[in-house]
């Protein structure tokens, strides 16, 4: 099998890079190696940057998401038993984010690769890449039982945290930056509207508690129109710090509600609606980069090399840079000739990786309650939210990083 672009991993970053190159007239072939309802089923991200939206309505991705995504122009601290909200266009000229939700952008990337787009391979696991340093680079990988090559010009290592793209470089020619937590996010849904119309992002001396929503997936709605659907027909997505190790099933439900009402508290009474838990599951914390993102004519793009907190919703919208990032580059080589932008390829990722990197660092320090905090540091958060709460500077910095970092 030959192809131009081999792509490895048909998450986000994949299935988009797919699709960019489609639209450019470039050829591609994508391996993914689980099956097609594990990946339009597995839950994770649900916050898009404005100009991850405005990304996917250009590669025409767009139609369900105008339809069934919720623009939201703003955030909610509470610290202290206060609320605070956050004006995203007040504060950054007009900017806002999407909640739709990480399984949503996959079905709808899936659905139009497989009407229009290269060949889409399901339970094709790519074993490893050969010649990456070569002009003619090539993935092995194992398909119905056989194994097969896939030879191409460039190989794209878009298959996450755990891929084998990466394992290609040589250790010596990689930095890699690393830092864990000792806590988890423990992530129900639960078929009860959301108590709020806008995510809440709360810091408490028992640890960090998260409200967002999920549009009614299983319940589509057969409007054609392109207006959003009403919040009352959302499910509730809300998370919970845990210590680092927790299993999800430790936690009866009756005690998830107990906690997140403990945490979500105010001193005007506001009440946290339950239902019931349709889903719960445990995500670790960890900030990791490794660098340089290039190795000859291997590219690495999104959690295939780097993977940030997710405190702040930055992952999906970091792997949808790259890969922007990586289909600009190729277009302009084929169109000139010039391999400039494939060159500076790491160099311009990283440098939005590390803004990335940096944001969510903060959020998840500001919101968070490491095991060991001392009072010290507990007045220290309280004042950085003070801070954010009274300074339109602080405030705008928040805002701004929140609604996303440019491309370049
Ligand atoms: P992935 O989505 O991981 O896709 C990689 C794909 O490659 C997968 O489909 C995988 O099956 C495939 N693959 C792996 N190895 C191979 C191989 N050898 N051969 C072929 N295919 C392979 N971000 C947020 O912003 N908010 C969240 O709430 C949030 N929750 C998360 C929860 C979890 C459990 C995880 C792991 C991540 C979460 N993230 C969240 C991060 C966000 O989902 C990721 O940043 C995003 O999925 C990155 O997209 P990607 O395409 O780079 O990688
Ligand atoms: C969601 C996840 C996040 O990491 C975040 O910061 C906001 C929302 C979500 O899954 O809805």
């Amino acid at each position: 099998m030959r192809t131009t672009v081999g792509i490895i991993g048909a998450g986000p970053a994949g299935l988009l890079l797919a699709r960019l190159l489609h639209n450019a007239g470039i050829d591609s072939v994508v391996l993914e190696s689980r099956d097609r309802a594990y990946v339009e089923q597995r839950q994770r991200a649900g916050i898009l940057e404005q100009g991850t939206v405005d990304v996917l309505r250009a590669v025409g991705a767009g139609e369900r998401m105008d339809r069934e995504g919720l623009r939201h122009d703003g955030i909610e601290l509470r610290y202290a038993k206060k609320r605070h909200r956050v004006d995203f266009p007040a504060l950054t000229g007009g900017r806002s984010v999407t909640v739709y939700a990480q399984t949503e952008v996959c079905k709808d990337l899936i659905a139009l690769q497989l009407k229009e787009g290269g060949p889409l391979l399901f339970e094709a696991e790519a074993l490893a890449v050969e010649g990456a340093d070569t002009d003619s680079p090539s993935v092995r990988f194992r398909h119905e039982g056989r194994e097969e090559l896939l030879e191409c010009d460039y190989v794209v290592g878009c298959d996450g945290s755990w891929g084998v793209a990466r394992k290609a470089i040589p250790a010596e020619l990689t930095r890699v930056f690393e830092r864990t937590y000792p806590f988890g996010w423990l992530g129900i849904l639960a078929d009860v509207p959301p108590s709020h119309d806008e995510l809440v992002y709360a810091r408490h001396d028992r640890g960090f508690a998260l409200l967002s929503m999920r549009p009614p997936v299983s319940r589509h709605h057969p409007s054609k129109e392109v207006a959003s659907l009403p919040i009352e027909s959302f499910v509730s997505r809300l998370y919970l710090q845990v210590p680092e190790g927790t299993d999800a099933e430790e936690w009866g439900d009756q005690e998830i509600w107990d906690e997140l009402e403990r945490r979500f508290e105010t001193e005007d009474g506001w009440r946290l609606e339950r239902g019931p838990i349709t889903q719960k599951s445990v995500t670790p914390m960890r900030s990791y980069v490794q660098e340089p993102m290039r190795y000859g004519r291997l590219f690495l793009a999104g959690d295939a090399a780097h993977i940030v907190p997710p405190t702040g919703a930055k992952g999906l919208n970091l792997a949808v840079g790259d890969v922007v990032t990586f289909a600009r580059a190729l277009t302009y080589q084929q169109e000139t000739g010039s391999a400039e932008l494939l060159d500076a390829y790491s160099e311009t990722c990283l440098r939005r990786v590390w803004q990335a990197e940096r944001f969510s660092y903060d959020m998840t320090t500001l919101l968070h309650r490491a095991p060991d905090a001392t009072p010290f540091e507990d007045r220290l958060q309280l004042a950085r939210l003070e801070r954010i709460a009274s300074s339109r500077a602080a405030e705008t910095d928040l805002a701004e990083g929140y609604t996303g970092f440019p491309l370049d």
